[in-house]
């Protein structure tokens, strides 16, 4: 079942809330418009698409929210409730979803990776030759927590974006910047290596947090 997750909504601004589920969920869960949505698809997407729904339905309770058919739009996004700015990631054995009211963030995006599942073979994929050369100074596990981080941060970057863009940006276009804090998280920093739409929108900053949570990362980041 769902629960809520503060460590999770800290990853965002006050006013957040973020709800996990460790495990697999049960379509019986979904209303009838969603599994709707899904009727075409694997087992697996339906699984996935569950597990999401019902953290998103969980985060949405604690806003007084309830009895809400969160569908997917054609590009995919989840189509919130009018207000709400929110985020679904799912990865193997852990789903989680945040939601928040919009106000002074306009978007959010969240992604969890499972740290096992980012072999050293993407890793040219994901990052860019700078952010190579960061992971190069870590060894060991930290080196491969690292680099799923990076992952993260970049998913959990596009989604913010392309909720207020619909812009795709690639993994070489963005290069990210983690700074470790004491207690298993940190900050990150995303800087553009071309011109991107968000940009015309002058958000605030572009940074965001994460965290290390056993065998997962997740990354956080509210675009103000
Ligand atoms: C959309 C994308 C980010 C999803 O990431 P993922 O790791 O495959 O999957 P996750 O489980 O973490 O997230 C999937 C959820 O994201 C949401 N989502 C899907 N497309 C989205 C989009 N275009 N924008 C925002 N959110 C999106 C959905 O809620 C989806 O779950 P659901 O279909 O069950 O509702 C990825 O598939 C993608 O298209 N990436 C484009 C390139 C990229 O990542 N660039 C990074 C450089 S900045």
């Amino acid at each position: 079942m769902s629960e809520l997750c503060a460590e999770l909504a800290a990853l965002f601004p006050p006013g957040a809330v973020a709800a996990q589920l460790h495990g697999v969920a049960q379509p019986e869960y979904l209303t009838k418009d969603e599994i709707s949505a899904v009727s075409h698809c694997s087992e697996k997407r339906v699984s996935d698409f569950t597990a999401g729904r019902l953290c998103a339905r969980r985060a949405l309770k604690e806003l007084g929210i309830e009895g809400f058919s969160l569908l997917p739009a054609r590009d995919r996004q989840p189509v919130w409730p009018k207000g709400i700015a929110g985020s679904i990631t799912h990865t193997e054995g852990y789903s989680a979803a945040v939601v928040i009211r919009q106000g002074s963030v306009r978007s959010v995006g969240l992604d969890a990776e499972r740290v096992a599942a980012v072999h050293e073979e993407l890793w040219a994929r994901i990052c860019a030759p700078a952010e190579l050369r960061n992971l190069r100074a870590f060894h060991g596990t930290r080196r491969g927590e690292r680099a799923a981080v990076t992952f993260a941060a970049k998913e959990a970057f596009y989604k913010s974006q392309f909720a207020l863009t619909g812009e795709w940006i690639g993994f070489a276009d963005v290069v990210v910047e983690l700074e470790d804090e004491s207690g298993g998280g940190g900050v990150f920093t995303v800087t553009p290596q071309r011109p991107v739409l968000l940009q015309r929108q002058e958000p605030r900053q572009l940074a965001g947090r994460f965290r290390r949570h056993g065998e997962f990362v997740s990354a956080g980041i509210a675009l103000c």
